[in-house]
């Protein structure tokens, strides 16, 4: 595995390239979501390249810019594991200029995540886009869990003709049920228990979509109702371009809940 902090190193690696390009863009500190979307990528791909960037156009004044974990050479050891061609780390200086052209994402990038994080999905397009244009992949793989983040990132693919198939995939979680994220790592041993009421309220609202319930205020209701004791933020059930359901659609409706655990935010979905 080879080890690149410039553009101009990928780049010049990049236009030899004439097979397959499987891209996984990350955040560092990689845990088993992250390797189920690198070894999807090594399985349907002759050349898989990581990047890992904090990217700080996507954290909002008073956000976890500063203190999101950073764990390089443990990551770096799991993509060699996986068996990552290229690895990407580069500074923030060599990734933004003093003054370019901003994206700005639709309107529906301001609601539910984007409510409560005004402008974080700006940050995560331009971003991506500038990726995008350094590594040039066939495959780029998103997980499902930052479901309105993949969606966006589906559109702006679209809106800009970009030739990349975008891969979601699935949710990992631990045994118990909680949906992985770098951010678990904040949760003390109470929270930690209690989180686990976010995958479980999620199963209840399956197993009453199960039982053909299809009023998305009852299926709400009962999410509520599993999470009382927590600090929920959002319960949203839309369809796959995030517009609000009345009624479940099947194959094309995301159940989608945000709690919070002091300044931890959780996100876990369910995609029927
Ligand atoms: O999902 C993430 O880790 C980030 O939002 C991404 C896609 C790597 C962009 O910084």
């Amino acid at each position: 595995m080879k080890i690149l902090k410039t553009i101009d190193e990928l780049q010049s690696i990049r236009k030899d390239i004439t097979s397959n390009v499987g891209f996984v863009p990350t955040m560092g500190a990689l845990h088993d979501g992250h390797i189920s979307l690198i070894k999807k990528s090594r399985k349907e791909n002759d050349i898989v390249i990581v990047s890992i960037f904090v990217n700080p156009t996507q954290f909002l004044a008073g956000e976890d810019l500063d203190a999101y974990p950073r764990k390089d050479a443990a990551d770096i050891k799991i993509c060699e594991m996986c068996k990552v061609d290229y690895l990407f780390m580069p500074e923030i200086s060599t990734m933004y200029a003093k003054e370019e052209i901003i994206l700005k994402a639709p309107n529906k990038s301001y609601v539910l995540e984007g409510k409560t994080r005004p402008g974080h999905f700006d940050g995560v397009l331009q971003v991506v886009l500038k990726l995008f244009g350094i590594t040039q992949p066939t495959n780029a793989y998103f997980g499902k869990k930052d479901a309105q983040q993949l969606s966006l990132i589906s559109q702006m693919v679209k809106d800009f003709f970009l030739p990349i198939n975008i891969i979601a995939c699935e949710i990992v979680r631990e045994s118990d049920g909680l949906a992985l994220s770098s951010r678990n790592i904040y949760l003390d041993e109470t929270q930690r228990k209690d989180s686990l009421l976010i995958s479980k309220s999620l199963y209840a609202a399956a197993t009453l979509i199960a039982k053909d319930e299809r009023d998305t205020k009852v299926i709400k209701e009962k999410i509520n109702e599993v999470m009382k004791t927590l600090e929920l933020e959002y319960v949203a059930i839309v369809d796959r371009e995030f517009n609000e359901l009345e009624n479940i659609e099947i194959d094309n409706t995301i159940i989608l809940v945000v709690a919070k655990f002091g300044n931890t935010r959780l996100l876990d979905n369910i995609w029927l």
